[in-house]
């Protein structure tokens, strides 16, 4: 069994697995990690896509496992460059990881294998683009082909702000190269799912789904940011829906990246947009990311059973024979506490204060997302700060658990949803 991991990235989700490995005696190191990681383990300045640093480091400290959180040094190949050197890495190899690094790829990819989503039409012109969307004359979606930190997505409710998008894709390239291709795609109605999967290259575990919330403010408003806040389960995917997005979704995918010659290995993470009600409920992919969801994992580890170290390391070395999915706690609930501004411009270096007593509450874990030591505090150092994870028997408890441990935490300008759970919860 694995001893000496090295986690790559520096977000909450990188905490919430360093904590996990700790817990489970690992010897953690993390690049570049957070203020948080740094009280679980080493943390070295190597930034997360800077391939041959993280090999140098990965050898440097003897690691038998590197775990890769973040999608960019993923589509870079970091996971090949380390294998080359005979070092076990979780996540997808280049070729598989273009399941999330081109959305076109992905579309593509799904249209092959008969995996439901929405109907689209690539575009390299944009003079081509804008005419489609003016034929239209209904809603529609523009996606920027590239990875995009989640700013390449806009779901427009007229012609006039599709038109716009495409300008500032890929006329005015606001995203950079990311938007010289588009995808142009029908919208879906419905309430939004993230279904994980752990694969070892024919194998999978599947994971408990959770349900994010990705827009700044109360209500599913405001700007996209990174996430606000997740829970798990939600209790729209009923049992036999999770048996329909396994056989009809997560199955053919992995079926299919093995028969085009790129197993996938590492964490699948399938957005999914649950459109229809009641029986009729139906499962379609908004899109692949082929890592692990911040701040779902915040949930999921905090509520997996199991030896999270056997998981990662079977993934890694093709064998999760024998890996059981398994749940300790029935619910879990994450709240982000953000800087003002974000998702815009925010200050940094605001001291944050009530951390202690915030962990004392029952079934809470604080996460680290942008944090920083200054002397014997902790001040802000990101747009997410932290990420209060709460345990409960019910999801009602582990949101009164996750609110109460906010409450008890401050820095100015602190910015939480006070509403996340809002559809479970009603
Ligand atoms: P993506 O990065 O493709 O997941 O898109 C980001 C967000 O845009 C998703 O989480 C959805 O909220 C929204 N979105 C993407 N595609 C669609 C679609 N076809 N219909 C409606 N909303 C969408
Ligand atoms: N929580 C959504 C993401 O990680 O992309």
């Amino acid at each position: 069994m694995t001893k000496r991991v090295l986690i790559v990235g520096g977000g909450a989700r990188e905490h919430a697995l360093a904590w996990r490995f700790s817990r489970e005696g690992a010897e953690v190191h993390a690049a570049p990690g957070n203020a948080g990681i740094a009280e679980v383990g080493a943390v070295h300045p190597v930034a997360a896509d800077d391939l041959e640093g993280q090999v140098a480091l990965a050898k440097r400290v003897g690691a038998t496992l590197v775990v890769v959180g973040p999608e960019a040094p993923l589509v870079l190949g970091l996971v090949d460059a380390l294998q080359a050197e005979g070092i076990a890495a979780f996540g997808p190899s280049k070729a598989a990881a273009r399941l999330e690094g081109s959305k076109a790829f992905s579309k593509d990819f799904m249209a092959r294998h008969g995996i439901p989503t929405a109907g689209y039409r690539v575009f390299d012109d944009a003079d081509a683009a804008s005419a489609y969307v003016r034929d239209a004359g209904r809603p529609l979606v523009i996606k920027a082909d590239g990875l995009a930190a989640g700013k390449g997505v806009v779901v427009a409710k007229d012609a006039d702000e599709a038109l716009a998008a495409i300008d500032r894709f890929a006329r005015d390239r606001e995203l950079g190269d990311a938007g010289a291709r588009l995808v142009v795609e029908e919208t879906l109605v419905g309430e939004e799912v993230s279904f994980h999967v752990v694969a070892d290259g024919t194998r999978y575990v599947a994971l408990a789904p959770a349900q994010d919330h990705k827009r700044a403010l109360e209500g599913d408003r405001g700007p996209n940011t990174g996430g606000m806040g997740a829970f798990s389960p939600p209790p729209v995917v009923s049992p036999a829906l999770e048996r329909a997005i396994l056989e009809e979704i997560v199955e053919p995918t992995l079926r299919g990246c093995a028969a085009e010659g790129f197993p996938f290995r590492g964490a699948l993470f399938v957005g999914l947009m649950i459109t229809g009600e009641g029986a009729d409920r139906k499962a379609q992919v908004l899109e692949y990311n082929t890592r692990f969801g911040d701040p779902e994992t915040e949930c999921l580890m905090t509520r997996w059973g199991g030896s999270a170290l056997a998981l990662f390391d079977g993934s890694a070395k093709g064998d999760l024979q024998g890996v059981e999915t398994e749940w300790d706690a029935p619910a879990s609930l994450c709240v982000v506490l953000a800087s003002e501004g974000y998702p815009g411009a925010y200050p940094k270096g605001r001291a944050i204060e009530g951390l202690d007593r915030a962990a004392e509450v029952p079934g809470v874990t604080v996460f680290h997302a942008g944090t920083k030591r200054d002397g014997d505090r902790f001040v802000t150092a990101g747009g997410r700060v932290l990420t209060v994870t709460a345990v409960g028997a019910t999801l009602r408890e582990a949101a009164d658990r996750a609110y109460a441990a906010a409450d008890r935490i401050h820095f100015e300008g602190m910015h939480l949803r006070r509403d996340i759970g809002w559809r479970a919860l009603g």
